[in-house]
């Protein structure tokens, strides 16, 4: 594995219901990333957000094999040589998904589907259904989160054990925490994220900008604006996120204790 990886993220405000501005908007956007190795695009990127009900959801979707946008994000990875990771609403027969997809210079490589939905995104979309698949590229390993899966701390974990070293982190972000948290997640697992976030307002929802790149202390690397479209790439040192010994002899994941882990496969029942 090279150790050094120039990665980065795109930061601007997807207009819900233009998927054709959306889409020359990213080329303009990615025509600023060429230098990138990884370059990771907001959560439903080719649609916008907050959909007005299930019929507008749909009409904004993409099948992932006949979409313009990846089709157009195909293009570029291969004229930039690049990874690209990307939010789309994807269509799959009849039902929806939040995907985020991996597109190399040759294709396409995989997809992600949002695990836990937010919100509204219960009337729009199925629940993602593929696990938390990581993938890897030139020797190193990335997995894929989008937006709202930041809370869940299984979702981390379970890609730091399968060897990720970079999660890819598109997102609409509404809530004001992510940026504080996903810092502290990089850090107890040992691994960089990129959350690449959108900014404005859709329909009364205000999306927070403000993307950043973390790295496995936990120390936010670099920070969008709230309020404008943003480029930024830095060099990551992925050697940084194979080193898991906290102390001499304590080991990020190895010390865990499962046998001690009762409870995790319950639901709580709390009084109201
Ligand atoms: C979100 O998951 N888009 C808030």
């Amino acid at each position: 594995m090279s150790s050094s990886l120039k990665a980065g993220f795109i930061q601007f405000a997807p207009i819900l219901g233009e998927p054709e501005t959306n889409r020359k908007k990213s080329i303009e956007l990615l025509s600023r990333a060429s230098e990138a190795d990884v370059i990771v695009l907001p959560e439903l990127a080719n649609s916008g957000y907050n959909f007005k009900d299930k019929a507008q959801a749909y009409a904004l979707s993409e099948n992932i094999s006949e979409s313009p946008f990846i089709e157009t994000l195909k293009e570029m990875a291969g004229i930039n040589n690049q990874f690209i990771v990307t939010g789309i609403n994807e269509r799959d027969g009849g039902k929806l998904f939040n995907t985020s997809v991996l597109i190399g210079p040759e294709g396409i490589l995989g997809k992600y589907r949002k695990v836990h939905l937010f919100l509204n995104e219960f009337d729009f979309f199925e629940k993602g259904n593929m696990g938390f698949p990581v993938f890897e590229i030139n020797g190193f390993k990335l997995g894929m989160l989008i937006c709202f899966d930041w809370i869940f701390p299984e979702a981390w974990r379970i890609m730091a054990m399968k060897g990720a070293d970079l999660i890819c982190h598109p997102s609409n972000l509404v809530l004001p925490y992510a940026q504080q948290a996903v810092p502290v997640h990089c850090m107890v697992n040992r691994i960089f994220a990129i959350t690449a976030n959108r900014y404005g307002t859709e329909r009364k929802v205000t999306f927070s900008g403000r993307s950043f790149m973390s790295d496995p202390l936990g120390q936010t690397l670099c920070s969008a604006p709230e309020n404008r479209d943003d480029v930024q790439i830095l060099d990551l040192n992925l050697n940084l996120a194979r080193q898991k010994m906290i102390t001499p002899r304590n080991h990020a994941l190895n010390d865990r204790r499962p046998d001690q882990y009762h409870f995790m496969n319950q639901s709580i029942d709390l009084p109201e």
